[in-house]
C-alpha cells in the first residue's frame, strides 16, 4: 500500500466546536471534509469523492480501509474519525496535521474558529467568507508573495474584522480602515501596517487624503453605514482607485436596500445600491450596444440601444454606453447581501472557434427585426 507516503497529508475535518455562546457553528459539525493532496485541496463528502482521480489518488496514499469504512452515507464525522483513525494508523500521529474545522474550510473559517473570543469584535454574514476567499484570492496570494497589497475597509467599528485581514493577507499587507467613530483609532498601528482613518468617507478632502496613502487598492469593501447613498458614493470616489488589474470592489450588507425602515434608496432618484449595480450590469456588457460592433453592416448600425440612448430611456432596454467603467470591469457577482466588482482590462470581446466541422445555428442569428447586430454580424 504504500502506507509510508501518505504522511505529510493534511486532513481537515468538522468537530464540534464547543464555542461557548453555543451559536450556529455548533450546527455546522457535519459539514464537507476537505484535504490537500500535493498542493491541491479537495473535498469530500461521506459517499464520494469530487474527482474520482483525486479519490484513487488518495487511496493509494492512505490504503482501501477508509473507502470501505461502513460509515452511513452523509455521516460525515463517521467518515472524519475513519479518515483520521486510517491516517493516524499509516503515518503516526507526529506526521499527520489534522485541524478542527468549520464549514467550507476557508481561511476566514478559520480565522474565525480560532478565535477565542476575547479579542475585537466582529460579525460577518457567514456565507461572506467563501466570497471573500473567491474573490480576494489574488491579493491574498500577491500579499503572501510580498507583493504590495493595499485594503481598504469602510467601517471599522470594533476593529476585529482588521484584524481579520491582517491573519488571512499576512505581515505584509497594507490594511486601511475608515471609520466616522474616533474610538476606532485604537486599531492604528502604522508599525503593523494598519491604518485607520477617522473621517467621514463622503468628505471628499478627507478622501484624498487617505487615497494619498493608500491607492492604489488592492482590495475596497465598503462595510460602512449599508445606506444606498453612501454607499454609491463611495464606489463612485472609491473605483478609480481600485488597481486595474485584479483589483476588487465588494460592497457588504446590501441586504439594507429591502429592509423597508433602513434608508435603502439614494434621495435624488430613489435608486438603491442593488439597482444601481444592476445598472453596471448594462453597463458591463455596452460593448454590445455599441453601434459599432465590428463587421456589423452599416444599416444595421443604427441598433434599438442607441436610438432609446438618445431617447434617455438606455437602462430600460438594455443598452448602456461604454464608458470607463466598461473598460475597465471585466465582472460583477452578485450574492445574496453582498455585490463584488473585478477591475481586469475589458475591450471589445474577440471570439475563439476551432472545427471545421460545424453546425448551422438552428436559427438565423441575422435575421431579428431590423438593426439587430446579432452574433453572426460579428467577425
Ligand atoms: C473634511 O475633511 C477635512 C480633512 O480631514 C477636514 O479638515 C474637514 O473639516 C472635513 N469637512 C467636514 C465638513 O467635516
Ligand atoms: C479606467 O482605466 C483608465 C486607464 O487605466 C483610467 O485612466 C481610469 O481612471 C479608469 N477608470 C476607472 C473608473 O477605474
Amino acid at each position: 500500500m504504500g502506507q509510508r507516503q501518505c504522511c505529510g497529508v493534511r486532513v481537515w475535518f468538522f468537530l464540534a466546536l464547543g464555542t461557548a455562546r453555543g451559536d450556529e457553528r455548533d450546527r455546522h459539525v457535519c459539514g464537507p471534509l476537505s484535504f490537500e493532496l500535493d498542493g491541491v485541496v479537495h473535498y469530500l463528502s461521506a459517499t464520494r469523492m469530487e474527482a474520482p482521480h483525486a479519490a484513487a489518488a488518495f487511496a493509494r496514499r492512505v490504503g482501501p480501509t477508509f473507502f470501505g469504512g461502513g460509515c452511513a452515507a452523509g455521516d460525515t464525522r463517521c467518515v472524519a474519525e475513519a479518515l483520521v483513525a486510517d491516517l493516524l494508523a499509516a503515518c503516526g500521529d507526529d506526521e499527520v496535521e489534522t485541524r478542527i474545522a468549520p464549514m467550507g474550510g476557508s481561511e476566514y473559517e478559520w480565522w474565525f474558529a480560532e478565535q477565542d473570543d476575547t479579542g475585537r469584535g466582529t460579525m460577518k454574514v457567514r456565507h461572506y467568507l467563501d466570497a471573500y476567499e473567491r474573490h480576494f484570492a489574488l491579493a491574498r496570494a500577491r500579499a503572501r508573495a510580498g507583493r504590495r497589497v493595499a485594503l481598504l475597509e469602510l467601517g471599522v467599528q470594533s476593529g476585529g474584522s482588521l484584524d481579520m485581514w491582517r491573519a488571512v493577507l499576512g505581515p505584509s499587507a497594507e490594511i486601511h480602515g475608515v471609520d466616522v467613530d474616533p474610538r476606532c483609532a485604537r486599531s492604528h498601528d502604522p508599525a503593523a501596517g494598519t491604518f485607520v482613518w477617522i473621517g467621514d468617507a463622503g468628505n471628499a478632502t478627507f478622501l484624498a487624503h487617505v487615497l494619498a496613502a493608500a491607492a492604489p487598492l488592492d482590495v475596497v469593501l465598503d462595510d460602512a453605514s449599508h445606506r444606498s447613498e453612501d454607499m454609491i458614493a463611495a464606489f463612485e470616489a472609491l473605483y478609480p482607485s481600485v488597481r486595474p488589474d485584479g483589483g476588487v470592489y465588494a460592497i457588504e450588507d446590501v441586504v439594507t436596500n429591502y429592509w423597508p425602515y433602513y434608508d435603502r434608496v439614494r434621495a435624488e432618484d430613489g435608486l438603491s445600491f442593488v439597482e444601481f449595480a444592476k445598472r453596471k450590469v448594462d453597463e458591463l456588457n455596452a460593448w454590445n450596444s455599441e453601434p459599432r460592433v465590428r463587421g456589423a453592416r452599416r444599416d444595421r448600425c443604427l441598433t434599438p440601444p442607441l436610438r432609446h440612448r438618445r431617447n434617455g430611456d438606455s437602462h430600460r432596454h438594455g443598452g448602456a454606453p461604454v464608458t470607463d467603467f466598461t473598460r475597465n470591469t471585466s465582472s460583477l457577482h452578485f450574492y445574496d447581501g453582498i455585490v463584488f466588482f473585478e477591475k481586469r482590462p475589458h475591450p471589445m470581446w474577440t471570439r475563439i472557434a476551432v472545427g471545421t466541422d460545424t453546425l448551422d445555428y438552428a436559427f438565423n442569428m441575422n435575421s431579428g427585426t431590423a438593426g439587430e447586430a446579432g452574433m453572426g454580424t460579428v467577425t
